[in-house]
């Protein structure tokens, strides 16, 4: 049983990095406890800099990050604990098969056995692995690879979940799969997820105003550009028909001073 969430399942203040520009530049975000809160932008926005910000791989310049209640920047193996990171190119051991990665990767969190084997197996049938198992990944085709990666990132039961652009490359029958997988594990946490397009995840779809229940799972996006934050959840959603039109709206408006 998971331990119950902060009302904010991430929370990110004046968020600030550099490189040869500012690539994220004050950037204020909150997820909501048990809400997947989509990153919207187009390439070079930031979002990746972004995610890899709150995984513990990119140390800001400036700002703070709150996982789970958490301090990230002052103890990041205890956040790191309470989340997955999943990056657009997600690496596996070829060598390995499925359920050897999973009891690999579960054995480096310290997750019981008996408990590691249950979750395995229960992420391997969600996920239409079980019948590959067995065999060893260097023959997988791209979408299994990206599902046995998935599996292995939920096998510790992480509260929050951080995907950079996790459906690139599935056919449609696998970004199924892994949307209920992860539909199911966001309401016990909060996922933030990056894409480039506000049509990729459905649930996002129909309005920026898209806060509410349902009873799946609540869903909210923002626009970034240029490393800031256009339009946190619906500001300018008002009088336009689609999220697909409020984006490119932003994206080609000129930046604020
Ligand atoms: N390690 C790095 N060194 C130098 N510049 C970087 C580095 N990482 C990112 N950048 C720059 O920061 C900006 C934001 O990049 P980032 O990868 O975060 O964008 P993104 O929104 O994820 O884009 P994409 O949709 O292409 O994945 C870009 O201008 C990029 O060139
Ligand atoms: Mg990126």
């Amino acid at each position: 049983m998971l331990a119950p969430l902060p009302p904010c399942a991430l929370e990110i203040r004046g968020l600030v990095k550099r490189f040869e520009r500012p690539a994220v530049d004050g950037l204020d975000l909150a997820v909501r406890a048990g809400e997947f809160y989509a990153l919207l932008g187009p390439n070079g926005a930031g979002k990746t800099t972004t995610l890899r910000m709150i995984a513990g791989l990119t140390r800001p310049d400036a700002g703070a990050i709150h996982v789970a209640g958490i301090d990230a920047l002052a103890d990041p193996v205890a956040a790191k604990r309470v989340m997955a990171w999943i990056s657009d190119e997600p690496m596996i051991y070829d060598k390995l098969t499925p359920r050897e990665y999973l009891e690999f990767v579960a054995g480096l969190w310290g997750v019981e056995p008996a408990l590691a084997e249950m979750r395995a197996q229960e992420l391997l049938d969600w996920l239409d692995l079980a019948a590959h198992a067995d065999e060893r990944c260097e023959g997988f085709s791209k979408d299994m690879r990206q599902k046995v990666a998935l599996a292995g990132a939920l096998v510790h039961e992480p509260q929050v979940i951080i995907l950079d652009e996790p459906l690139t490359g599935l056919d449609a029958g696998s970004a199924r799969q892994v949307k209920n997988v992860l539909r199911e594990r966001v309401r016990a946490g909060g996922a933030i997820i990056s894409w480039k397009s506000p049509n990729a995840w459905p649930t996002a779809s129909a309005s920026l105003r898209t806060a509410g229940s349902s009873p799946r799972a609540r869903s909210r996006s923002c626009t970034a550009r240029r490393g800031r934050m256009a339009d946190d959840a619906g500001a300018a959603g008002g009088g336009v028909a689609t999220l697909e039109d409020a984006f490119l709206a932003l994206v080609a408006a000129p930046a604020a001073a």
